[in-house]
């Protein structure tokens, strides 16, 4: 997919904070965006709006991926409308944190489910519904490193790591395969951005990475004809810093667990 002009992109859980952003991003290039969101529809709405100022032909469509029926449904149901479908980016993920003693099945089914299942399954629909296209992963720097209380979120993102890889060999030349894996960039929904500033010693640039450096990585590999199996960090070194027994005591920072 040289050009995104009229390309249809699908970006999941895109209502609000990163997702937003690459919806945004692929728009100002010409895609036609369909927003999916599960609970934020007001956002989404809005969000449809600001896209139908920048360029016609997005729309919006609820799912919520831990539903089976509704996950199963969600690309079909788009290539039902008799459009193709071009890009897949998998955004839509929970992430808490846990010390690995307290992981309970409930937490290793839920975090499984929303971050590796969920998106491989749409993967898959993809490559089955989709003559060609690309898809994109929305990973975490953790993929590269030790974080014993991400636990099952990064568990479950390197497990999203290996499937992008293994599908990346297995779908080609038809359907190209690539991730994004950014580092600090919003602090998780309800926690003040205020607890960021320590973290920030873990990154070697020294900075949070933005939302809008995730979603212009996003749109390049969504155009990039010969890069298929790769990952891009957006961490400013992030994953390079060495095993994430983090030094810093990172417990304030999962207030929104
Ligand atoms: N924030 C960071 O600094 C950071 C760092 C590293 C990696 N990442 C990765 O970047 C991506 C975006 O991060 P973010 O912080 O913007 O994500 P987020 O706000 O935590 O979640 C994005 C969206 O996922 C959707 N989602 C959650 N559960 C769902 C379900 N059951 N069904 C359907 N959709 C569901 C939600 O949609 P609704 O709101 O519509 O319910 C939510 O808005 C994620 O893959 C994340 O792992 C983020």
């Amino acid at each position: 997919m040289k050009a995104l002009e009229n390309a249809r992109v699908l970006i999941t859980g895109a209502g609000v904070r990163i997702g937003r952003e690459i919806a945004l991003c692929f728009a100002r290039r010409g895609a036609r965006v369909v927003v999916h969101y599960n609970r934020s529809e007001a956002e989404a709405e809005a969000l449809l709006t600001e896209l139908n100022d920048v360029s016609s032909g997005h729309q919006s469509v609820q799912a919520d991926l831990l539903n089976r029926e509704e996950r199963r449904a969600l690309i079909p149901g788009l290539i039902g409308q008799g459009q193709p479908l071009n890009c897949l980016v998998n955004n839509a993920s929970v992430y808490r944190r846990c010390p690995l003693a307290q992981v309970d099945l409930e937490r290793i089914w839920t975090d499984y489910e929303i971050n590796f299942v969920a998106p491989f399954l749409l993967m898959r629909d993809f490559a089955y519904y989709c003559d060609e296209g690309c898809i994109v992963n929305i990973l975490d720097q953790r993929v590269a490193t030790v974080d014993p209380s991400a636990s099952t979120y990064g568990f479950a993102k390197k497990s999203l790591r290996d499937a992008m890889e293994a599908a990346a060999v297995e779908w080609a030349p038809r359907i190209r395969v690539n991730a994004v894996a950014p580092g600090i960039v919003l602090p998780p929904p309800g926690v003040s951005a205020d607890r960021i500033e320590p973290l920030l010693r873990n990154v070697p640039m020294g900075q949070v990475s933005t939302a809008a450096e995730v979603a212009e990585a996003c749109v390049f590999l969504a155009q990039a004809e010969t890069i298929t199996g790769q990952i891009i960090y957006v961490d400013g070194g992030m994953h390079l810093a060495g095993p994430s027994v983090r030094e810093v005591d990172e417990a304030d920072y999962s207030a929104a667990d």
